[in-house]
């Protein structure tokens, strides 16, 4: 371990929360950058992106610069819920490909340097599995049944569901059956969707199969899981009623509340939520993990707080990730970042386990658009074309901003797919068009996620500029992605697909995702007044100053400038000036 990071320049003092580590197994300082297969690529021309649409893009991302990539599903289900319902876990859905496709996925991404962590669903099937499908042939009390979380109704003739809880999307999180013989009969549990039963996952069974499908792609060779709703498996015996919401990806706060103790707003304390048995699951995992060579990861994603409790899914022989919602969640304001930030590296540095950083993924608005909002980074579940608008200019501003200070943290950083070319969300989808059940099974109040799904630009002229041969999208693009394209980016000076590239290839060079963090104070405004709405700290050699709100901090003497996330100003006697929502990398010479 490095004890302590280079001294900044004299007038800054320093607060060191996290020693630089050495190198370790790839998955603690890696970028990993999210394929949502269905919008990256598509390779057949059906207007939905599939395997070999991905494989021939593979160069982009090694190009780019991230180390792995995560693959959202591709197995065969019916697409309820965008393949979070997954009706074999052994098999590739026709609309993405083949096995053989996947094989050739993996292959070219293990030629080219990339890792692939592949999704993993195991709170629920789809009602299509086999599983759920014998079940509902089956008698109550049946093994077909024990499978699921079938119970009786409460109230006169079991009419009523078997408790209180309500679904993630919006409305009962239980349905009720018809009996082979057509009576109403039993209800079964479902966090999501209806089409989404959950697993019981004390039957040991459960518990056996999805440890070989596990099996079945390590076998493949993937490096790694994406592991669905981590926090939700298990639910608290007897499945006691719950007053406080279900919320999870919709269940942020309005940005009318900071959270300067990292938290989401996810609500995790009710009982479908962290129970204490998951822990032995996830230790099995580790063992079955532990069988296969190199290095492979299990990534958690649990809506789970305060972070020390979500630190618990990262401890020694658990899993090796879990992504950091509280800092996608926090809102543009410095004291909030700050905070979550040390409450994250703490936390994990008392288990031992890396730290990771994500902005955007497909459940979220896209973070150039949230941060265009009046209250910046504040969460609404979707927008559409009726609700206020981000400021598209200023929105980009701040997400490069908010990227290169993520990319300067020590740790592992995830990047959705499309950040790289500064995308928005698409705010103006047609409501017919939408396809997230959280926008009917909200009673059309929540939009959803779709906007952040859309089908990438790759080439500003081609058809679907250029996602599809024949030009069909499964969502409509809307015509602004023309100037986001990767053609009209790709070597143009201070475009984002360079910023990305530059910025990767320097946290690389510089060893900053092993490196550590010093907060670092006492920067100053061009006239030497304390610059405000200020984060400023110091990874190994590197200076990162990120001016959060309308502020400004001038460099140090000796902070020679490596990556900015836009243009710099410079004070009458040369010093360079970082202005309003701006981040800056620079190197320290003295
Ligand atoms: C979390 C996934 O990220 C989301 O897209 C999905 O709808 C739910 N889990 C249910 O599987």
């Amino acid at each position: 371990m490095t004890p302590t990071p280079r001294p900044p320049a004299a007038a800054l003092s320093t607060t060191l929360v996290h020693p630089a580590g050495p190198a370790g197994p790839w998955w603690r300082d890696a970028v990993i950058y999210q394929v949502y297969p269905r919008s990256f690529a598509d390779g057949d021309g059906d207007g939905v992106g599939d395997l070999p649409g991905i494989t021939a893009r593979l160069d982009h991302l090694a190009d780019l610069g991230v180390d792995a990539v995560w693959l959202s599903p591709f197995y065969r289900s019916p697409q309820r819920d965008a393949g979070y319902d997954v009706a074999d876990y052994r098999d590739v859905d026709p609309l993405f490909g083949t096995l053989a496709d996947a094989d050739a996925l993996l292959d070219r991404a293990h030629a080219l340097g990339l890792r692939v962590v592949v999704d993993l669903v195991p709170n629920h099937t789809s009602a299509d599995h086999p599983w759920f499908r014998g079940a509902l042939a089956a008698a109550p009390d049946s093994v077909e049944r024990g499978r699921y979380l079938f119970r009786d109704g409460r109230g006169p003739g079991g009419s009523e569901p078997p408790n209180n809880w309500t679904s993630v999307f919006g409305g009962p999180a239980w349905t009720r059956v018809t009996e082979p013989d057509g009576t109403p009969g039993q209800w079964y549990l479902h966090l999501f969707d209806s089409s989404q039963p959950d697993l019981d996952w004390s039957n040991p069974e459960v518990r056996d199969e999805l440890e070989d499908v596990l099996r079945f792609w390590l076998d493949r060779g993937v490096d790694g899981f994406r592991v669905d709703v981590a926090h939700g498996m298990v639910k608290a015996p007897g499945l006691p009623d719950w007053d406080g919401t279900t919320a999870m990806i919709d269940g942020g706060h309005d940005g009318t509340l900071g959270s300067e103790d990292g938290a989401t707003g996810a609500g995790s304390a009710g009982p479908m939520w962290d129970q204490e048995p998951l822990h032995d699951i996830y230790r099995s995992w580790n063992r079955v993990l532990g069988q296969y060579e190199g290095d492979r990861a299990l990534v958690a994603e649990a809506w789970v707080e305060p972070m020390e409790r979500l630190a618990r899914y990262v401890r020694p022989g658990e899993m090796q990730q879990a992504f950091n919602f509280a800092f996608l969640t926090t809102l543009w304001a410095a004291p909030d970042l700050r905070a979550v930030v040390t409450a994250s590296l703490r936390a994990n540095d008392e288990v031992g386990a890396t730290t990771t950083w994500v902005l955007s993924n497909h459940d979220v608005v896209r973070h150039t658009s949230r941060l265009g909002l009046a209250v910046p980074g504040s969460r609404p579940n979707g927008i559409g074309a009726t609700d206020p608008q981000p400021d598209e200019a200023l929105g980009l501003r701040r997400g490069r901003a908010a990227t290169l200070l993520m990319l300067g943290l020590p740790g592992s950083a995830y990047v959705y797919q499309g950040e790289e070319l500064g995308l928005p969300e698409h705010t103006t989808l047609a409501d017919d068009e939408r396809q997230d059940p959280a926008w009917w099974r909200s009673g059309h109040t929540e939009r959803g996620r779709d906007g952040c799904r859309v089908p990438l630009p790759w080439s500003a002229d081609a058809p679907a500029y250029g996602f599809s041969p024949t030009g069909a999208t499964w969502l409509s693009q809307p015509a602004s992605y023309a100037r986001y394209a990767a053609d009209r980016q790709r070597g143009v000076p201070g475009s984002t697909l360079e910023l990305y590239r530059t910025a990767l290839r320097v946290r690389r060079e510089q060893a900053l995702g092993t490196g550590s963090l010093a907060w670092a104070d006492g920067l100053t405004t061009s006239t030497g007044a304390p610059a405000g709405d200020v984060l400023a700290f110091v990874n190994r050699d590197v200076l990162v100053v990120a001016v959060v709100g309308a502020s400004e901090a001038v460099l140090p003497p000796g902070a020679a400038v490596l990556v900015a996330s836009g243009p710099l100003g410079a004070t009458g006697d040369g010093r360079v000036v970082v202005p309003a929502d701006t981040t800056v990398w620079a190197l320290l010479t003295d």
